[in-house]
């Protein structure tokens, strides 16, 4: 089924460079770029993204992370892309994450792991938008 997903590169994927590399893969994998953003996110935001983890251990250092540096914040559509653009990025952790995917490639460290990637459809919902108003989302055909 045609989806969308909210996809972001993170502060350390801007940090080092990775920009491009990431967008590549998923471009040449053929799905489609709808709306992107390049912000600094506040704290207001990160507690907002990540509030199914408000509490965890993990949850201050995360947030500290996440509004370091500037992200990219994207809506990318395509064929069942919640779950295979996940399957691109690897496994949360990086040290875990499948040689070949973005996370296995370009990280060791899971709080620092280059990318974000919604983990529903519903999810894909509720955080878009946290970034993106309606008339952000641009349609276009994709022929190739
Ligand atoms: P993400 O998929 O963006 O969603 C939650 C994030 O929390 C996760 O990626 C990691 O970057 C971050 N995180 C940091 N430490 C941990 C941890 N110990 N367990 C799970 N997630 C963590």
């Amino acid at each position: 089924t045609m989806e969308r997903t909210f996809l972001m590169l993170k502060p350390d994927a801007i940090q080092r460079g990775l920009i491009g590399e990431v967008i590549a893969r998923l471009e040449k994998k053929g799905f489609q770029l709808v709306a992107m953003k390049f912000l600094r996110l506040t704290r207001e935001m990160a507690e907002k993204h990540y509030e199914e983890h408000v509490g965890k251990p993990f949850f201050p250092g995360l947030v500290d992370y996440i509004t370091s540096a500037p992200v990219v914040a994207m809506c990318w559509q395509g064929k069942d892309i919640v779950t295979v653009s996940r399957d691109l990025m690897g496994a949360t952790n990086p040290a875990k994450a499948a040689p070949g995917t973005i996370r296995g490639t370009f990280a060791v460290d899971i709080g620092r792991n280059i990318i974000h990637g919604s983990d529903s459809p519903a999810s894909a919902e509720r955080e878009l938008a946290i970034y993106f108003a309606p008339e952000d989302f641009v349609s276009w055909e994709r022929n190739n």
